[in-house]
């Protein structure tokens, strides 16, 4: 058996990078990873644009109070979903999102979602549409800064899990 658990506990949102570039097969890599996720109906509705542009990236950092780390990103990607194909374009490119978070933190680099549907800064997904010249009809969940990291985080430690979320057989109720 391969050992993901491993990639799955040290996976961290890491948000410093040295701003150093990524090379090809890294980023042919990570998008691999996207494109084989699950996808209800098998009617893949998600669309993903690398942007390693050094100017384009800091237009995107400024989109979200949150987003400053892509700046210094090697790659973010934008994740877009097409509501027409597909009901489910959300969950589908969840999935999508996580096996990517998943092959950074395996090729050891850092990565880091950032969310752009339905925060409270409702131009962000304008702003980028206007950017990146996304079509009205695709709508963006997210992007992902990925670089190389400046430190890492700890990894996830077993005491984290809250275990009152856990249920088996049916739910129960918490005690505590
Ligand atoms: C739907 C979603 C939206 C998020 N949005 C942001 C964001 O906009 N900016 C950011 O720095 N981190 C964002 N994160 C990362 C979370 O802050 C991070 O996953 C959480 O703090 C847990 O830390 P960990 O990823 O290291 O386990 C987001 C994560 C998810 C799943």
């Amino acid at each position: 058996m391969k050992e993901l658990i491993p990639a799955i506990v040290e996976r961290r949102s890491l948000r410093s990078y040295t701003g150093e570039s990524l090379e090809k097969w890294q980023i042919d890599n990570l998008i691999k990873a996207f494109m084989f996720a699950p996808s209800a109906m098998n009617y893949r509705p998600c669309h993903i644009i690398a942007v390693q542009n050094r100017k384009t990236l800091q237009k995107l950092s400024e989109v979200t109070p949150w987003s400053k780390m892509v700046a210094k990103s090697g790659v973010t990607f934008v994740i877009l979903g097409d509501p027409e194909r597909s009901r489910w374009w959300i969950e589908d490119c969840s999935a999508a999102n996580e096996n990517l978070l998943l092959e950074a933190a395996d090729m050891g680099l850092g990565a880091c979602w950032v969310q752009v549907r339905d925060i409270s800064d409702e131009d962000a997904e304008k702003k980028i549409r206007d950017i990146l010249e996304i079509p009205e009809n695709l709508r963006i969940l997210n992007m992902i800064a990925v670089g190389v990291p400046k430190r890492f985080k700890e990894k996830h430690r077993e005491a984290e899990i809250d275990k009152s979320h856990m249920h088996w057989e049916k739910f129960q109720k918490s005690t505590s």
